[in-house]
């Protein structure tokens, strides 16, 4: 079994030393960086875009997972790529043509996402998973961190894994991740947990910490679901 992978949102991050912050947290055992771009217009909340990807890209070699809370998000996707984004998930309710922006993203080098907000039925990713590297289930509406995890997603979660079947398709959470919701979503099938303000909780001293207790919360849990 490999373990969770956690990917901190820089979101709760303190902006005014942010690559510090990620740097801290790449020491502090994080596996991926997760990268929240609002617009102010698809969620109620306006973050950053690709200079401050680029910025931070100079300072490390690790996965910059770019999540995409635009619309539309078909006119940015090559200034992410070129900006480093390795990832860059669009969520499927972000415009007409699900299928065209996955073939882009692909068409730019970089793994395809696609989010779904937590009303959206995973229906709507049917036919285009082979077209996909990773699934972003929302388990909060987009636009802040900090707010409550919700716990209808987690038979989504157990109905996107089923799927999936045997594609090599990762299934990212997002969303209220702590400690305590970790297991829940892991044991359901997750490989990818995002984690903002249970990441960055404390200073830097405390982030490999709180890492961990996320991590081995969630691989216990796919333990004991592997054994059962
Ligand atoms: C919400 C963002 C999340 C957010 C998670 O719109 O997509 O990545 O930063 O924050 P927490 O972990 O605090 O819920
Ligand atoms: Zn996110």
């Amino acid at each position: 079994m490999t373990a969770t992978l956690i990917a901190p949102s820089v979101l709760a991050a303190d902006f005014s030393r942010l690559g510090d912050e990620v740097d801290a947290v790449l020491a502090a055992g994080a596996d991926w960086i997760h990268l929240d771009v609002m617009d102010g217009h698809f969620v109620p909340n306006i973050t950053f875009g690709p200079p401050v990807i680029k910025a931070l890209r100079s300072r490390t070699k690790a996965v910059f997972d770019c999540h995409l809370m635009i619309a539309p998000a078909d006119p940015y996707l090559e200034a992410f790529a070129e900006a480093g984004a390795d990832i860059i998930t669009v969520h499927a309710e972000a415009g007409p043509h699900l299928d065209r922006s996955l073939q882009a993203i692909r068409g730019l080098g970089k793994q395809a996402g696609v989010a779904l907000n937590p009303h959206t039925p995973e229906s709507v990713i049917e036919h285009v998973l082979d077209r996909l590297d990773l699934i972003l289930i929302m388990t909060v509406n987009p636009g802040f961190g900090g707010q409550s995890f919700i716990p209808a997603m987690v038979d989504k979660v157990q109905r996107v894994k089923k799927m999936i079947g045997r594609r090599d398709i990762r299934i990212e959470i997002d969303g209220g991740i702590t400690p305590t919701t970790a297991p829940l979503v892991a044991a359901a099938g997750a490989d990818v947990l995002v984690a903002g303000s249970a990441v960055f909780k404390g200073d830097a001293g405390h982030y490999a910490h709180n890492i961990a207790a996320i991590r081995d919360a969630a691989d216990a849990a796919r333990r004991r679901e592997f054994v059962a």
